[in-house]
Protein backbone atom coordinates (compact mmCIF):
# COMPACT_ATOMS: atom_id res chain seq x y z
CA UNK A 1 0.00 0.00 0.00
CA UNK A 2 1.56 3.25 -0.82
CA UNK A 3 1.11 6.58 1.04
CA UNK A 4 0.93 10.01 0.03
CA UNK A 5 2.77 12.07 3.13
CA UNK A 6 -0.16 14.39 3.84
CA UNK A 7 -2.56 11.04 4.09
CA UNK A 8 0.26 8.96 6.42
CA UNK A 9 -2.36 9.85 9.09
CA UNK A 10 -5.29 8.65 7.26
CA UNK A 11 -3.31 5.36 5.77
CA UNK A 12 -2.25 4.22 9.16
CA UNK A 13 -5.09 4.02 10.25
CA UNK A 14 -6.83 1.83 7.88
CA UNK A 15 -4.04 -0.04 8.18
CA UNK A 16 -4.62 -0.38 12.24
CA UNK A 17 -8.28 -1.37 11.77
CA UNK A 18 -7.40 -3.85 9.58
CA UNK A 19 -5.23 -5.56 11.56
CA UNK A 20 -7.87 -5.37 14.74
CA UNK A 21 -10.30 -6.50 12.37
CA UNK A 22 -8.78 -10.00 11.99
CA UNK A 23 -9.19 -10.60 15.43
CA UNK A 24 -11.86 -11.68 17.41
CA UNK A 25 -14.07 -9.58 20.34
CA UNK A 26 -13.56 -6.59 18.46
CA UNK A 27 -16.66 -4.15 18.13
CA UNK A 28 -17.55 -2.62 15.81
CA UNK A 29 -18.61 0.94 15.35
CA UNK A 30 -22.42 1.08 16.89
CA UNK A 31 -25.32 1.98 14.77
CA UNK A 32 -27.28 3.79 16.94
CA UNK A 33 -30.90 6.22 16.09
CA UNK A 34 -30.87 9.65 14.07
CA UNK A 35 -29.44 12.25 16.03
CA UNK A 36 -27.07 10.54 18.14
CA UNK A 37 -23.82 11.32 17.75
CA UNK A 38 -20.61 9.15 17.79
CA UNK A 39 -16.92 10.92 18.27
CA UNK A 40 -14.32 9.75 16.30
CA UNK A 41 -14.16 8.16 13.12
CA UNK A 42 -12.75 4.45 14.07
CA UNK A 43 -14.17 2.15 13.01
CA UNK A 44 -13.66 -0.98 15.37
CA UNK A 45 -12.79 -1.03 18.99
CA UNK A 46 -10.62 -3.40 21.07
CA UNK A 47 -12.69 -4.77 24.16
CA UNK A 48 -12.31 -2.23 27.28
CA UNK A 49 -12.85 0.79 24.66
CA UNK A 50 -15.08 3.44 25.03
CA UNK A 51 -17.00 5.73 22.99
CA UNK A 52 -18.98 8.98 24.31
CA UNK A 53 -22.01 9.96 22.52
CA UNK A 54 -23.39 13.17 22.11
CA UNK A 55 -26.86 14.71 19.96
CA UNK A 56 -26.29 16.35 17.15
CA UNK A 57 -26.93 20.15 17.07
CA UNK A 58 -30.40 21.41 17.48
CA UNK A 59 -31.01 18.12 19.58
CA UNK A 60 -31.04 17.42 23.54
CA UNK A 61 -29.97 14.25 25.76
CA UNK A 62 -32.68 12.44 27.64
CA UNK A 63 -31.78 10.20 30.05
CA UNK A 64 -28.11 7.83 29.35
CA UNK A 65 -25.50 7.19 29.98
CA UNK A 66 -23.41 8.92 27.00
CA UNK A 67 -20.90 6.38 27.21
CA UNK A 68 -20.42 3.06 25.70
CA UNK A 69 -17.90 0.58 26.32
CA UNK A 70 -16.64 -2.46 24.27
CA UNK A 71 -17.59 -5.55 26.28
CA UNK A 72 -15.04 -8.64 25.89
CA UNK A 73 -17.72 -10.53 24.39
CA UNK A 74 -17.36 -7.51 21.09
CA UNK A 75 -20.75 -5.86 22.36
CA UNK A 76 -21.21 -2.64 23.47
CA UNK A 77 -22.93 -1.44 27.26
CA UNK A 78 -26.49 -0.77 26.28
CA UNK A 79 -27.53 3.22 26.58
CA UNK A 80 -31.01 4.59 26.69
CA UNK A 81 -30.04 7.44 25.82
CA UNK A 82 -32.37 9.79 23.04
CA UNK A 83 -32.06 12.73 21.63
CA UNK A 84 -34.93 15.08 21.22
CA UNK A 85 -34.98 17.91 19.18
CA UNK A 86 -34.92 21.85 21.14
CA UNK A 87 -38.28 23.76 21.36
CA UNK A 88 -38.41 27.14 20.76
CA UNK A 89 -41.06 29.31 23.09
CA UNK A 90 -44.49 29.73 21.53
CA UNK A 91 -44.53 33.32 19.41
CA UNK A 92 -46.25 35.79 20.54
CA UNK A 93 -49.39 36.74 18.93
CA UNK A 94 -49.64 38.74 15.74
CA UNK A 95 -52.19 41.99 15.97
CA UNK A 96 -53.88 42.07 12.94
CA UNK A 97 -51.98 39.38 11.22
CA UNK A 98 -51.63 35.52 11.08
CA UNK A 99 -48.99 32.98 11.87
CA UNK A 100 -48.81 29.48 10.37
CA UNK A 101 -46.90 26.90 12.04
CA UNK A 102 -47.17 23.29 12.37
CA UNK A 103 -44.28 22.92 15.37
CA UNK A 104 -42.30 24.99 17.35
CA UNK A 105 -39.07 22.91 17.32
CA UNK A 106 -35.59 22.80 15.53
CA UNK A 107 -36.58 23.49 11.82
CA UNK A 108 -40.09 24.38 12.27
CA UNK A 109 -40.96 27.62 10.06
CA UNK A 110 -43.63 30.17 11.04
CA UNK A 111 -45.12 32.18 8.66
CA UNK A 112 -46.37 35.25 8.94
CA UNK A 113 -49.34 37.29 6.97
CA UNK A 114 -51.00 40.57 7.92
CA UNK A 115 -54.78 41.19 7.48
CA UNK A 116 -55.96 43.53 4.36
CA UNK A 117 -54.65 46.92 5.21
CA UNK A 118 -51.91 46.00 7.02
CA UNK A 119 -48.40 45.95 6.00
CA UNK A 120 -45.84 43.44 7.09
CA UNK A 121 -43.28 45.21 8.88
CA UNK A 122 -39.95 42.39 9.49
CA UNK A 123 -39.34 39.14 7.82
CA UNK A 124 -41.95 37.20 6.46
CA UNK A 125 -40.47 33.77 8.69
CA UNK A 126 -38.77 32.74 11.62
CA UNK A 127 -37.18 29.10 11.47
CA UNK A 128 -36.58 27.23 15.14
CA UNK A 129 -32.40 27.59 15.36
CA UNK A 130 -30.15 24.84 17.19
CA UNK A 131 -29.95 27.14 20.13
CA UNK A 132 -34.06 26.97 20.67
CA UNK A 133 -33.98 30.69 19.84
CA UNK A 134 -36.29 31.47 16.95
CA UNK A 135 -34.21 33.26 14.12
CA UNK A 136 -36.08 36.60 13.85
CA UNK A 137 -38.78 38.13 16.15
CA UNK A 138 -42.13 38.53 15.58
CA UNK A 139 -42.96 41.22 12.74
CA UNK A 140 -45.31 43.88 13.10
CA UNK A 141 -48.59 44.22 10.70
CA UNK A 142 -48.86 48.36 10.61
CA UNK A 143 -52.06 49.84 9.16
CA UNK A 144 -52.19 50.70 5.85
CA UNK A 145 -52.63 54.88 5.86
CA UNK A 146 -53.74 57.56 3.16
CA UNK A 147 -53.42 60.63 3.88
CA UNK A 148 -56.23 63.40 3.91
CA UNK A 149 -58.94 62.49 1.05
CA UNK A 150 -58.05 65.11 -2.08
CA UNK A 151 -60.90 68.23 -2.05
CA UNK A 152 -62.22 69.09 -5.19
CA UNK A 153 -63.01 72.30 -6.37
CA UNK A 154 -65.85 73.74 -4.81
CA UNK A 155 -66.35 70.98 -2.58
CA UNK A 156 -65.88 69.14 0.59
CA UNK A 157 -65.69 65.95 1.85
CA UNK A 158 -67.38 64.92 5.21
CA UNK A 159 -65.63 62.11 6.86
CA UNK A 160 -67.45 58.89 8.61
CA UNK A 161 -64.99 59.44 11.83
CA UNK A 162 -62.80 62.27 13.34
CA UNK A 163 -59.35 62.27 11.72
CA UNK A 164 -56.39 63.30 13.72
CA UNK A 165 -53.38 64.83 12.29
CA UNK A 166 -52.60 64.32 8.32
CA UNK A 167 -53.33 60.81 8.02
CA UNK A 168 -56.29 58.67 7.49
CA UNK A 169 -56.22 54.93 8.01
CA UNK A 170 -57.11 52.06 5.17
CA UNK A 171 -60.83 51.78 5.49
CA UNK A 172 -61.96 55.56 6.64
CA UNK A 173 -64.64 56.58 4.20
CA UNK A 174 -66.39 60.08 4.05
CA UNK A 175 -68.83 61.50 1.59
CA UNK A 176 -68.19 64.01 -0.64
CA UNK A 177 -70.49 67.23 -0.81
CA UNK A 178 -70.13 70.14 -3.85
CA UNK A 179 -71.72 73.40 -2.73
CA UNK A 180 -74.19 74.68 -4.75
CA UNK A 181 -75.16 75.87 -8.06
CA UNK A 182 -72.32 73.00 -8.24
CA UNK A 183 -73.16 69.20 -8.73
CA UNK A 184 -70.98 66.47 -7.99
CA UNK A 185 -70.20 64.42 -11.00
CA UNK A 186 -68.59 61.31 -10.08
CA UNK A 187 -68.81 58.74 -6.93
CA UNK A 188 -69.98 61.04 -3.81
CA UNK A 189 -68.40 58.09 -1.36
CA UNK A 190 -65.15 57.87 -0.92
CA UNK A 191 -62.77 55.71 1.24
CA UNK A 192 -58.59 54.92 1.86
CA UNK A 193 -57.75 51.67 0.08
CA UNK A 194 -55.74 48.75 0.55
CA UNK A 195 -53.04 50.50 -1.59
CA UNK A 196 -52.80 53.51 0.65
CA UNK A 197 -54.76 56.11 -1.84
CA UNK A 198 -58.11 57.63 -1.65
CA UNK A 199 -60.99 56.42 -4.20
CA UNK A 200 -61.09 58.52 -7.41
CA UNK A 201 -62.60 62.20 -6.60
CA UNK A 202 -65.54 63.46 -8.15
CA UNK A 203 -65.47 66.60 -9.56
CA UNK A 204 -68.02 69.58 -8.88
CA UNK A 205 -69.25 71.09 -11.80
CA UNK A 206 -72.23 73.52 -13.18
CA UNK A 207 -74.11 71.36 -15.15
CA UNK A 208 -76.55 72.83 -17.79
CA UNK A 209 -79.18 71.23 -20.30
CA UNK A 210 -79.55 73.03 -23.55
CA UNK A 211 -83.27 75.18 -24.22
CA UNK A 212 -85.49 71.68 -24.53
CA UNK A 213 -87.12 70.92 -28.03
CA UNK A 214 -90.32 70.68 -28.79
CA UNK A 215 -91.66 67.27 -30.26
CA UNK A 216 -94.10 66.73 -33.41
CA UNK A 217 -97.10 67.21 -33.14
CA UNK A 218 -97.26 68.07 -29.60
CA UNK A 219 -96.29 71.17 -26.75
CA UNK A 220 -94.28 71.76 -24.28
CA UNK A 221 -94.88 72.61 -20.40
CA UNK A 222 -92.53 75.64 -20.91
CA UNK A 223 -91.78 78.21 -23.94
CA UNK A 224 -88.87 80.10 -22.62
CA UNK A 225 -85.63 79.88 -24.72
CA UNK A 226 -83.07 79.59 -21.80
CA UNK A 227 -80.55 76.67 -20.51
CA UNK A 228 -81.91 74.62 -17.41
CA UNK A 229 -80.08 73.57 -14.82
CA UNK A 230 -79.33 70.01 -13.15
CA UNK A 231 -82.68 68.56 -12.22
CA UNK A 232 -85.39 70.68 -13.72
CA UNK A 233 -87.82 69.34 -15.51
CA UNK A 234 -89.84 70.01 -18.60
CA UNK A 235 -93.17 68.09 -19.38
CA UNK A 236 -95.05 67.07 -22.71
CA UNK A 237 -98.22 66.77 -24.34
CA UNK A 238 -99.91 65.68 -27.57
CA UNK A 239 -102.50 67.43 -29.81
CA UNK A 240 -105.33 66.29 -30.35
CA UNK A 241 -105.84 62.32 -31.24
CA UNK A 242 -102.13 61.92 -31.12
CA UNK A 243 -101.24 59.67 -27.97
CA UNK A 244 -98.04 60.19 -26.19
CA UNK A 245 -95.24 57.45 -25.67
CA UNK A 246 -92.63 57.76 -23.28
CA UNK A 247 -92.46 59.87 -20.14
CA UNK A 248 -94.50 62.64 -20.41
CA UNK A 249 -91.70 64.88 -18.14
CA UNK A 250 -87.98 65.09 -19.54
CA UNK A 251 -85.10 66.16 -16.67
CA UNK A 252 -81.81 67.59 -17.14
CA UNK A 253 -79.61 65.02 -16.21
CA UNK A 254 -75.93 65.13 -14.72
CA UNK A 255 -74.22 64.49 -18.19
CA UNK A 256 -75.93 68.06 -19.56
CA UNK A 257 -78.17 65.77 -21.81
CA UNK A 258 -81.75 65.88 -21.05
CA UNK A 259 -83.79 62.39 -20.21
CA UNK A 260 -85.45 60.96 -23.49
CA UNK A 261 -88.09 62.52 -24.99
CA UNK A 262 -91.42 60.91 -25.46
CA UNK A 263 -92.83 61.07 -28.76
CA UNK A 264 -96.71 61.19 -30.28
CA UNK A 265 -98.20 58.70 -31.74
CA UNK A 266 -100.96 59.24 -34.83
CA UNK A 267 -104.26 57.89 -34.61
CA UNK A 268 -105.27 55.25 -37.04
CA UNK A 269 -108.71 55.37 -39.73
CA UNK A 270 -110.21 52.16 -39.94
CA UNK A 271 -111.36 52.30 -43.98
CA UNK A 272 -113.73 49.18 -44.01
CA UNK A 273 -117.47 49.48 -44.92
CA UNK A 274 -120.24 47.48 -43.73
CA UNK A 275 -118.77 44.91 -41.01
CA UNK A 276 -119.48 44.68 -37.86
CA UNK A 277 -115.83 45.29 -35.43
CA UNK A 278 -115.30 45.03 -31.72
CA UNK A 279 -114.12 48.37 -30.31
CA UNK A 280 -113.15 48.82 -26.43
CA UNK A 281 -115.03 44.94 -25.54
CA UNK A 282 -118.27 46.64 -27.70
CA UNK A 283 -119.63 44.81 -31.04
CA UNK A 284 -120.46 47.39 -33.25
CA UNK A 285 -121.29 48.29 -36.82
CA UNK A 286 -118.90 50.34 -38.14
CA UNK A 287 -120.60 53.21 -39.20
CA UNK A 288 -121.64 53.42 -35.06
CA UNK A 289 -117.69 54.32 -35.07
CA UNK A 290 -117.50 57.68 -35.48
CA UNK A 291 -115.10 59.57 -36.70
CA UNK A 292 -114.14 55.86 -37.93
CA UNK A 293 -110.57 55.83 -36.33
CA UNK A 294 -109.03 54.09 -33.19
CA UNK A 295 -106.36 55.85 -31.04
CA UNK A 296 -102.63 54.85 -31.47
CA UNK A 297 -101.69 51.31 -29.12
CA UNK A 298 -106.00 50.68 -29.34
CA UNK A 299 -106.93 47.18 -30.62
CA UNK A 300 -110.03 45.83 -32.79
CA UNK A 301 -111.25 43.17 -34.13
CA UNK A 302 -112.97 42.30 -37.31
CA UNK A 303 -114.81 38.79 -38.66
CA UNK A 304 -113.39 36.31 -40.75
CA UNK A 305 -115.25 33.24 -41.97
CA UNK A 306 -114.11 29.69 -41.75
CA UNK A 307 -115.36 28.50 -44.87
CA UNK A 308 -114.81 24.47 -44.55
CA UNK A 309 -116.30 25.16 -41.04
CA UNK A 310 -119.29 27.55 -41.96
CA UNK A 311 -118.96 29.77 -39.18
CA UNK A 312 -117.15 33.07 -37.88
CA UNK A 313 -114.18 34.39 -36.00
CA UNK A 314 -113.08 37.91 -34.65
CA UNK A 315 -109.66 38.89 -35.39
CA UNK A 316 -108.16 41.71 -33.19
CA UNK A 317 -105.59 44.19 -34.81
CA UNK A 318 -103.60 46.88 -32.95
CA UNK A 319 -103.17 50.57 -34.04
CA UNK A 320 -99.41 51.17 -34.02
CA UNK A 321 -98.52 55.07 -35.08
CA UNK A 322 -101.34 55.48 -37.72
CA UNK A 323 -101.19 52.04 -39.29
CA UNK A 324 -104.00 49.60 -38.56
CA UNK A 325 -103.16 46.55 -40.78
CA UNK A 326 -106.78 44.95 -41.79
CA UNK A 327 -106.34 40.51 -41.44
CA UNK A 328 -105.83 39.31 -44.90
CA UNK A 329 -108.50 36.96 -43.93
CA UNK A 330 -111.10 39.77 -43.74
CA UNK A 331 -113.41 39.75 -46.59
CA UNK A 332 -115.20 43.32 -47.48
CA UNK A 333 -118.81 42.75 -48.49
CA UNK A 334 -120.33 45.66 -50.50
CA UNK A 335 -122.83 48.39 -48.90
CA UNK A 336 -125.80 46.59 -50.72
CA UNK A 337 -124.86 43.38 -50.44
CA UNK A 338 -124.89 44.30 -46.33
CA UNK A 339 -128.30 45.61 -46.79
CA UNK A 340 -129.50 42.32 -48.10
CA UNK A 341 -127.66 39.84 -46.64
CA UNK A 342 -126.48 40.98 -43.25
CA UNK A 343 -127.74 37.77 -41.71
CA UNK A 344 -124.46 35.84 -43.60
CA UNK A 345 -121.84 38.21 -42.68
CA UNK A 346 -119.34 36.57 -41.00
CA UNK A 347 -120.07 38.33 -37.58
CA UNK A 348 -124.08 37.65 -37.73
CA UNK A 349 -123.55 33.70 -38.43
CA UNK A 350 -122.83 31.43 -36.07
CA UNK A 351 -119.42 31.98 -33.90
CA UNK A 352 -116.90 29.16 -34.27
C1 LIG B 1 -44.44 28.70 4.87
O1 LIG B 1 -44.28 29.22 3.54
C2 LIG B 1 -43.48 28.37 2.71
C3 LIG B 1 -43.23 29.11 1.39
O2 LIG B 1 -44.35 29.78 1.00
C4 LIG B 1 -44.24 27.06 2.52
O3 LIG B 1 -43.46 26.20 1.69
C5 LIG B 1 -44.45 26.42 3.86
O4 LIG B 1 -45.22 25.24 3.70
C6 LIG B 1 -45.16 27.36 4.81
N1 LIG B 1 -45.19 26.77 6.13
C7 LIG B 1 -46.30 26.74 6.89
C8 LIG B 1 -46.19 26.10 8.22
O5 LIG B 1 -47.37 27.23 6.50
C1 LIG C 1 -28.78 31.43 18.91
O1 LIG C 1 -28.11 31.24 17.68
C2 LIG C 1 -28.14 32.36 16.81
C3 LIG C 1 -27.50 31.96 15.51
O2 LIG C 1 -26.52 31.06 15.67
C4 LIG C 1 -27.45 33.54 17.47
O3 LIG C 1 -27.49 34.66 16.62
C5 LIG C 1 -28.15 33.85 18.79
O4 LIG C 1 -27.48 34.88 19.46
C6 LIG C 1 -28.22 32.62 19.67
N1 LIG C 1 -29.04 32.93 20.81
C7 LIG C 1 -28.73 32.58 22.04
C8 LIG C 1 -29.71 32.94 23.11
O5 LIG C 1 -27.74 31.98 22.26
C1 LIG D 1 -49.35 67.93 8.05
O1 LIG D 1 -48.45 67.89 6.94
C2 LIG D 1 -47.70 69.07 6.81
C3 LIG D 1 -46.85 68.98 5.54
O2 LIG D 1 -46.94 67.73 4.96
C4 LIG D 1 -46.83 69.27 8.04
O3 LIG D 1 -46.08 70.45 7.90
C5 LIG D 1 -47.73 69.36 9.25
O4 LIG D 1 -46.94 69.43 10.41
C6 LIG D 1 -48.63 68.14 9.34
N1 LIG D 1 -49.58 68.33 10.42
C7 LIG D 1 -49.85 67.37 11.27
C8 LIG D 1 -50.87 67.70 12.31
O5 LIG D 1 -49.32 66.27 11.24
C1 LIG E 1 -54.18 53.69 -6.13
O1 LIG E 1 -52.96 53.01 -6.23
C2 LIG E 1 -53.02 51.80 -6.98
C3 LIG E 1 -51.70 51.09 -6.87
O2 LIG E 1 -50.63 51.99 -6.84
C4 LIG E 1 -53.39 52.12 -8.42
O3 LIG E 1 -53.50 50.94 -9.17
C5 LIG E 1 -54.72 52.84 -8.42
O4 LIG E 1 -55.04 53.23 -9.72
C6 LIG E 1 -54.68 54.06 -7.51
N1 LIG E 1 -56.03 54.58 -7.43
C7 LIG E 1 -56.32 55.87 -7.55
C8 LIG E 1 -57.74 56.27 -7.43
O5 LIG E 1 -55.44 56.72 -7.75
C1 LIG F 1 -75.54 63.73 -24.93
O1 LIG F 1 -76.32 63.32 -26.03
C2 LIG F 1 -75.65 63.31 -27.26
C3 LIG F 1 -76.63 63.02 -28.35
O2 LIG F 1 -77.50 62.01 -27.99
C4 LIG F 1 -74.56 62.27 -27.23
O3 LIG F 1 -73.84 62.22 -28.44
C5 LIG F 1 -73.63 62.63 -26.10
O4 LIG F 1 -72.65 61.63 -25.98
C6 LIG F 1 -74.37 62.80 -24.77
N1 LIG F 1 -73.46 63.34 -23.81
C7 LIG F 1 -73.14 62.66 -22.72
C8 LIG F 1 -72.18 63.34 -21.80
O5 LIG F 1 -73.59 61.56 -22.47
Amino acid sequence: MECKSSLILLCLSVIFTEVISTQDNVCSRPQLSDNIQLEGLQRYFRPGAELALSCKQGFTPISGPLRIVCAASGQWTSTKLKCIPKRCPYPDDLTNGEMYYEDVVYQSTINYTCNEGYTLNGERSAVCLANGTWSTPVPECTVVTCGLAPIPLNGLIIYDRRIRGNSTEFGVQGTYKCRPPFVLIGEARAECTVSGNWTKTPKCQVVTCPPPENIDRGYMSVDEEREYDYMETVKYGCHGDYVLEGSSEIVCQQNGNWSDKPSCKAPCSVDIRGARIIYRGRKMWIRDLNPKKVLHNEIISVFCKDKTRKCGYAVPTQCIDGQLRIPDCFEESSAFGHILHSSSLPSEIQQC
